[in-house]
């Protein structure tokens, strides 16, 4: 490379990190491991070594990388939030050591903490009461979360014992993994009811409890954020006065103030203890409930701390050492397709079982056809698969070297394994779909599951497992069917369920489970228009486009005849939604249905409450609510609504009235005066309508 070339390709690089940070800190949705992060930051490091004169004080390599997040207050730090240098590898760390000793001498100790894999957090108290809680940020100014990480139980509000009158305390919040499967499944199934197309879910699920954490801290609801369960381990005490003399103390003494600290540290007299340290919790890590992602290496003796100082970033007296994602060899047996409720095309690699981070590995995600081709993958094949903080493993490459000489390549399926139709893959898509959405079993099946869920038609008793046995016994085949159930054909009814371990487990449907359905088909009778449109599982017909076209037609009927034009009107209704409601309702199985349930007594137009005032004083008018009320904020919503106003979640030049409650954010409150929008109070809200 001549140097125009070199400069450039920095420049590039320097311009991808930004990005990588970008994602990371600020939208919490990473899009490559840490190791690859730490690999092209050690790249820019070098170049900059040669090349000093390109250095720009905000490169990567200078700063701290998160970013200050808009909706919170800002707030300086006392002490600065540093990182710390990392490295993967025993030799740095006796690089690391022999720097130490060179300094100090070798009178000290080292005390090795795990590295938890969350977020940092400092938190100041004041005569032992909580104050605010601030995130890194950009290391010298983060966000104020306090309301937040009030929410975490671990973190006490009052402090016991003998504290110091101020000081700050530096630790990390995290996400116990069994909370993030829960909750990032409870989060799937509200996608998917929500009719988000399965292609998209992966997207929009926090790929592991670290970005979860960090996702949810960032909330502006403090409510949503205790549903989290977050959680916190304390490991650095700030303080002006001298509350002792070593870290390990501080830690005991952090303790005994009502702060959660990790048992999982250890005082090291040498680097061979450090080194047995990183061991042994190489393995044992995979037994935790949290994930971390290394060790932290810290001098014990804060007078030697002080001795070593830091460098414009990081201290000279810690260390972290990062364990490389763990990964295995293993063969690939086949490659199976899976059918989505939308039709998406899952495919899943089935591997020889192997051991990998403390559990074993039987399956791969493929994802699509384009990631096959990209790992040039042949039958047979030898392939390493790594879980790089996913839950799911995924193969990372393939050992070419060890293919057989007559291998096949492996050919993606032109059928649906299903149901034999021709899959399609829409321009610009990566996913193939099975058009035949009304004769695929699992397609039929999965909507059969939507139409009974929770946010649908919301039938007691009726799960995922049972609605299956009832279309494997041909009881039901369509959502119209559910309404000519009888008790006699649930009870006793035979319902499998696939275990973790793979084996299928047998239990049948008893006298008060029968009961119990037939009691909740016959509730769900009461479910109102636009929730029945929402659980006929029309494509892109999510809960809230299913309440525009419920509110806007009024009856099935009108929106069954109803053109694309007229559909057009509906505020943010486009061509796609338009294009799925038409071929839905074009199709005369679709039509037949839909008149069934009507003849069962479902919910079929707008039932309106004459107890309720309507009318169209606020038509055609925008309004975002912010802050606390008299009454609940989804009454006031409903009010707008019910005058025809529109309701908004942002701040933009079209909005025409903030209705501004109590304790409203003054970040919002500062945009729409900048805007020059209208700030009315509830009263002046109330005004309008009579
Ligand atoms: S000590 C100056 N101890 O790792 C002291 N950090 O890469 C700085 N971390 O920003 C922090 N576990 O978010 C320390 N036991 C531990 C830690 C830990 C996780 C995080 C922390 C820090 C980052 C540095």
């Amino acid at each position: 490379m001549n140097l125009p070339e070199e400069k450039f390709a920095y420049d590039t690089l320097v311009s991808e990190l930004k990005q990588h940070n970008y994602k990371y800190y600020v939208l919490s949705q990473p899009s490559i491991s840490d190791y690859d992060f730490d690999q092209l930051l050690k790249r820019c490091e070098a170049i900059e070594k040669l090349h000093p004169e390109w250095v720009q004080p905000d490169s990567p390599t200078q700063v701290v990388g998160g970013a200050i997040t808009k909706n919170f207050e800002q707030v300086k730090h006392t002490y600065p939030m540093m990182s710390l240098g990392n490295t993967y590898s025993a030799e740095e760390l006796q690089e690391f050591d022999q720097r130490v000793r060179k300094s100090i001498g070798d009178n000290f100790t080292y005390v090795c903490e795990l590295k938890f894999d969350g977020l940092a957090i400092s938190i100041s108290y004041e005569n032992g009461q909580f104050v605010r809680a601030v995130t890194r940020g950009d290391g010298v100014q983060g966000d104020d979360v306090s309301a937040n990480v009030k929410t975490i139980r671990s973190i006490p509000q009052k402090l016991t014992g003998n504290f110091p009158p101020s000081f700050d305390i530096r630790g990390e919040i995290f996400m116990h993994k069994k909370t993030f499967e829960r909750l990032n499944n409870e989060l799937k199934t509200e996608l998917l009811e929500q009719g988000v197309d399965e292609d998209k879910i992966a997207e929009r699920l926090y790929k592991n409890p670290r970005n979860f954490a960090s996702g949810s801290l960032k909330m502006q609801d403090s409510k949503e954020v205790a549903k989290r369960s977050l959680d916190a381990f304390l490991y650095f005490v700030y303080s002006k006065e001298n509350v002792c003399e070593t870290h390990a103390e501080s830690l005991k003494l952090a303790e005994s103030w009502g702060f959660q600290v990790s048992d999982h540290y250890q005082e090291c007299a040498n680097l061979d203890e450090v080194l047995a340290f990183i061991k042994k919790y190489e393995t044992e890590r995979h037994h935790l409930s949290y994930e971390i992602d290394g060790v932290v290496i810290k001098v014990n003796q804060y007078k030697h701390q002080e001795d070593l100082g830091f460098t414009a970033k990081i201290p000279k007296w810690a260390i972290s050492y990062k364990y490389k994602a763990e990964s295995a060899l293993t063969q690939l047996i086949s490659v199976s397709y899976q059918v989505g409720r939308t039709g998406a095309i899952t495919p899943v690699a089935n591997l020889k079982p192997v051991q990998l981070a403390g559990t074993t590995v039987k399956r791969a995600s493929l994802y699509n056809a384009d990631e096959i081709e990209r790992l040039d993958l042949y039958e047979l094949d030898w392939v390493y698969v790594e879980k790089g903080g996913e839950i799911i493993p995924k193969i990372t490459s393939v050992a070419s070297e060890k293919r057989d000489l007559f291998a096949q390549k492996i050919n993606y399926i032109h059928a649906c394994p299903e149901c034999g139709t021709e899959l399609i893959r829409k321009d610009g898509e990566a996913i193939h779909y099975c058009p035949n959405d009304s004769h695929c079993k699992p397609q039929l099946i999965g909507r059969l599951e939507h139409f009974v869920s929770r946010k649908a038609m919301n039938i007691d008793g009726l799960g995922a497992e049972t609605v299956a046995a009832l279309f494997q016994n041909n009881l039901v085949r369509t959502y119209a069917d559910l309404y000519i159930l009888t008790y006699n054909q649930l009870n006793g009814l035979s319902i499998e369920s696939e275990e973790e371990n793979g084996k299928v487990k047998k239990r049948s449907i008893k006298e008060k489970g029968a009961d119990n359905i037939i009691q909740g088909i016959a509730a769900s009778k009461a479910v109102p228009f636009e929730r029945v449109l929402f659980s006929l599982g029309i494509r892109m017909v999510g809960e809230t486009v299913a309440k525009k076209l419920a509110q806007h037609f009024e009856t099935i009927e009108n929106l069954m005849d109803a053109s694309a034009e007229q559909m057009f009107a509906v505020h943010e209704i486009g061509e796609k939604i338009a294009e799925n409601v038409l071929r839905f309702f074009s199709d005369a199985d679709n039509r037949m249905i839909v008149l069934q349930l009507k003849e069962h007594g479902l919910n079929l137009e707008m039932q309106y409450d004459p107890t309720i005032s309507r009318s169209d004083v606020l038509a055609g008018k925008t309004f975002l609510v912010s802050g606390t009320f008299s009454m609940s904020r989804d009454e006031l919503k409903k009010l707008i609504e019910n005058n025809s106003g529109r309701n908004v979640s942002a701040i933009s030049k079209s909005l025409d009235y903030l209705i501004a409650g109590d304790k409203m954010g003054p970040e919002k409150l500062k945009k729409a005066t900048e805007l020059g929008i209208k700030i009315i109070s509830e009263t002046d809200f109330m005004g309008m309508l009579s």
